[in-house]
């Protein structure tokens, strides 16, 4: 079975192999701790350094290059735009705050993340 570690944490997680699974929301369903505000790939919260493991990731789409910049080729990620397929580990910033507080609604964050973290975390959601 494939392993993330969430080095910052300490926390490790493993899932089925054959499965690609969204880097946020197995670190929210596993309470692993990584930062996040809109889970869209628009405010930038929840950029994780890749310590180990980059070639089992899913390739940067346009929204997080254009996020990240040059974070990107630093080895940076936005968890909530990053599939995993296998092995890897992770590590951030526990007090990073967005890249871009523009980004952010500011009427609807709080209740977007509840409503995002209960679908995540409860037996309907199987994505
Ligand atoms: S949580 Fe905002 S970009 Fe991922």
């Amino acid at each position: 079975m494939p392993i993330i570690r969430f080095v910052t944490s300490g926390a490790a997680v493993d899932f089925a192999d054959g499965d690609d699974v969204n880097l946020l929301r197995i670190a929210i369903r596993n309470e692993c701790g990584v930062p996040y505000r809109c889970a869209s790939g628009n405010c930038g919260t929840d950029r994780v350094y890749i310590e180990s493991g980059r070639e089992n990731l899913s390739p940067p789409r346009k929204r997080e290059r254009e996020r990240l910049g040059a974070l990107l080729d630093e080895g940076w990620r936005l968890a909530c735009q990053t599939y995993v397929s296998g092995d890897c580990a992770i590590s951030w910033d526990p007090d990073q705050t967005a890249l871009d507080e523009r980004a952010i609604d500011r009427s609807l964050p709080t209740a977007v993340n509840e409503r995002l973290r209960r679908r995540w975390l409860s037996a309907e959601d199987t994505d």
